[in-house]
């Protein structure tokens, strides 16, 4: 088993280049389903959940190569096969769901295991279903599965209950050939929304007003293949200013869209981290003054996000007075905070609310990364923690955070990986 193990109480210094977005990758591999041309993508983040997607159009007969220039990935899709896509693969990764919509604008059938629940919460794909269904797809659930079918699929107006990321993405991509219009209203608006829109649209897609509430998509005949540049991570990015942050330190971060993280930077300056102007998508984030307690609520962009919440809980745990988080977007997104307790963290939840009084320092320990942004919060409590923090299960970070031992090394912080 792998760990991660970092020493504590240490300044950073220097510059990070951020990767590209997971969470724009990952529906845009799944849109190559779309496209039987080949689809070549720079810059692809060698992150876990990326091999995972891969293996699954692997699986169904895509090509799928990955060259060491660029990291370029070229994914050709002319031999697609619509067969039962594998359990395992589906179960490891909840995106995987994402190749529904694309299969199913591509041969108005697609059969999927049912995605599992996760440790952040039940994570159901109702609203996912419901514009499928509003497309024409007949829907069959079974034990452990879900099939949908549809003989034609016909533009139609659908409203989200809650803009989810996932259900507007895959609704947005089984609409790219449905007749007529498609309108998804109440559409989550993250900037990653907005990306795989860019990627459609590139390939010939007619889709307008990605990254607000209300999208349109006209339905096209077929795509192109095209080459794509995700745009960079931005919870990535948030996690190194929150470095900055907790180490008192000054770093560059290179690969940053103020716009997109501007909930984070407003709530890190009212904690009295400074920012220099942005030049090149690059910004000097200065953590060394005093910082002030916070009140947080995730909630869908452009609020405060919720990948972002474990980090700064982190963060919140060693700034002196009470600081209040509210989690609104997962029912069970508190993990970490046992793990934060176990360094010394002193935590308080009441229902969906953590009241974290700051303490004056963290201390390392054995602790477990519960998920992925749980995995990115305990690397940054371990950089200040007096002693060593030595991280298990810490595939999850793997999950989503490239090479992150050797980025934060470069900085200065002593981590490293074990094998035990
Ligand atoms: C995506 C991100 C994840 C992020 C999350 C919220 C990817 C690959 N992952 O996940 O990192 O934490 O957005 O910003 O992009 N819901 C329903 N019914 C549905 C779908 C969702 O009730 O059919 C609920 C969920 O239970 C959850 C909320 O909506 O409470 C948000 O989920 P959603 O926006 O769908 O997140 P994901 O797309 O899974």
């Amino acid at each position: 088993m792998e760990k991660i193990v970092v020493k504590g109480v240490k300044e950073l210094k220097g510059e990070v280049n951020i990767s590209c977005a997971k969470n724009s990758i990952l529906p845009i591999i799944a849109a190559t389903i779309l496209c039987p041309e080949p689809i070549v993508i720079e810059d692809t983040p060698k992150l876990e959940d990326v091999d995972v997607i891969c293996k699954l159009l692997s699986e169904l007969n895509c090509d799928v190569n990955i060259s060491n220039v660029n990291n370029r990935l070229t994914i050709d899709t002319k031999n697609i096969v619509e067969m039962d896509a594998n359990t395992e693969l589906m179960r490891k990764m909840r995106a995987s769901f994402l190749i529904m919509g694309p299969m199913l604008a591509r041969f108005g059938y697609c059969k999927l295991s049912l995605p599992g629940g996760c440790n952040i919460g039940s994570r159901p794909i109702d609203l996912h279903l419901k514009g499928f269904k509003l497309l024409g797809a007949d829907i069959i659930m079974g034990h452990g599965f879900v099939e949908v079918k549809a003989k034609k699929m016909i533009g139609s107006r659908i409203y989200l209950d809650f803009p989810s990321v996932g259900a507007t993405e895959n609704i947005m991509m089984a609409s790219v050939f449905a007749e007529g219009t498609t309108i998804i209203e109440n559409a989550a608006e993250e900037p990653e929304i907005w990306d795989l829109a860019q990627f459609l649209n590139k390939m010939g897609a007619k889709i307008k007003g990605a990254g607000f509430g209300k999208i349109t998509i006209e339905g096209i005949k077929s795509l192109k293949g095209i080459s794509y540049r995700p745009i960079c991570d931005r919870i990535e990015a948030g996690t190194f200013m929150i470095a900055a942050a907790i180490t008192n330190s000054k770093l560059k971060i290179n690969g940053v869209n103020e716009e997109h993280l501007r909930p984070v930077i407003e709530k890190l300056k009212e904690c009295g981290v400074k920012f220099s102007e942005y030049i090149n998508n690059s910004v000097i984030v200065d953590g060394r003054a005093t910082k002030k307690p916070l009140d947080i609520k995730t909630l869908p962009y452009p609020g405060f996000p919720t990948d972002m919440q474990a980090q700064m809980m982190s963060l919140l745990s060693i700034v002196e007075g009470v600081s209040v988080i509210t989690e609104t977007v997962f029912e069970n997104r508190f993990m970490h905070v046992a793990e934060l307790q176990r360094m010394g963290a002193n935590i308080k939840i009441d229902g969906r609310t953590a009241i974290i009084e700051g303490a004056q320092k963290l201390t390392g320990c054995e602790v477990k990364a519960t998920d992925l942004r749980a995995g990115a919060a305990l690397i940054l409590g371990g950089l200040v923690a007096e002693g060593e923090t030595e991280i298990s299960d810490i595939y999850h970070i793997d999950r989503g955070y490239v090479e992150i031992e050797e980025k934060f090394r470069r900085l200065g912080a002593e981590i490293y990986r074990i094998n035990v």
